[in-house]
């Protein structure tokens, strides 16, 4: 029986953990795209809480959920009683003793920690203001994919210091790889927030051209996230040369990736011509959501001992 695990922020796992479910995320994959049935959650089932829109965090996990033979539930903040000041903690001991896994996106971290210390079952972070681990799991599962091991890489994360860069930071620490980060003044990351171990795995730059000069792979993200819409009109004055462009991704590599978590605002972080043009692997990144998330899931629940 595999002893309870979280998945609340990237650093949960350690680099073996994560070199499991590259390997799985890629197997299952293959099955998924041969038609082959797996199905080892037959059963199981996945309650999936969404206190914030989404797509594709919805449809990966709910789709995968149901390839691996279990269901899913799927609950929202005004649809149930958690719009309805139920305590976290009350909808944790009572979620969690019908369900055999939960995901949830909400608001503050401190959130889904107080559901996790409730919870008799792995309790799956699908995005919080702090972080987005699922999304990095598949983004460099992603990289993997197109260019071999992260290992030494260099990742520019140019916009916003959010869920993403933070996790991006975090994934930086435990895969040995380095970012260069660069945000407008005032929108800078807090390395306690990311709760990063030390300063060695990434540079802060001014100039997002600086930060994308040799990169692997270059990465934004939305000017504003869900929760801060309210800043939306002075985050587009501050955020005005933070977009990628073609003049960036010439600073990078010459085979450097272009990544986005989606959904993206075309003229605003990322221009069209990057997005769409031959660097971006945007659509595998969104597709391998789902994969990643099947071996996540697979490994929360029955650990690392699958026979095929
Ligand atoms: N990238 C991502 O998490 O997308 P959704 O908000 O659509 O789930
Ligand atoms: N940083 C974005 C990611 C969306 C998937 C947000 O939190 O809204």
């Amino acid at each position: 029986m595999k002893s309870l695990q979280h998945y609340l922020q990237f650093s949960d796992l350690d680099a073996a953990a994560y070199a499991h479910l590259f390997e799985r995320a890629a197997l299952i994959k293959a099955k998924f795209k041969k038609y082959e049935k797996y199905q080892p959650l037959i059963d199981r089932t996945l309650a999936m809480i969404f206190e914030k829109a989404s797509t594709r965090t919805r449809v990966s996990f709910e789709a995968g959920m149901y390839q691996m033979g279990g269901s899913v539930v799927h609950l929202t903040t005004e649809g149930s009683q958690l719009g309805r000041s139920e305590p976290i903690e009350d909808s944790a001991r009572v979620i969690s003793r019908m369900v055999d896994l939960v995901m949830i996106r909400t608001f503050e971290q401190t959130k889904i920690e107080a559901f996790a210390a409730h919870s008799r079952v792995p309790v799956i972070n699908g995005l919080t203001n702090e972080f987005h681990p699922c999304q990095i799991l598949a983004d460099i599962f992603t990289f993997i994919e197109h260019r071999g091991s992260i290992k030494g890489k260099t990742v520019a994360w140019v916009g916003d210091g959010n869920n993403m860069a933070n996790t991006w930071l975090q994934a930086a620490e435990i895969l040995d790889f380095n970012v260069h980060i660069s945000t407008p003044s005032g929108y800078e990351i807090d390395a306690v927030v990311a709760n990063l171990k030390s300063s060695k795995h990434y540079k802060v730059f001014t100039d997002p051209m600086e930060a994308c000069k040799g990169a692997d792979l270059v990465t934004t993200d939305v000017w504003t996230s869900m929760g801060f819409e309210a800043e939306n009109e002075a985050r587009k004055k501050a955020f005005a040369d933070w977009c990628v462009d073609s003049d960036m991704m010439a600073a990078a590599k010459a085979d450097a990736l272009f990544m986005h978590c989606l959904p993206a605002h075309r003229g605003e972080e990322v221009s069209a011509d990057v997005i769409d043009g031959p660097q971006s692997v945007v659509w595998d990144e969104a597709e391998n959501r789902m994969h990643a998330q099947k071996a996540l899931m697979e490994y929360l629940l029955l650990g690392t001992t699958q026979a095929n």
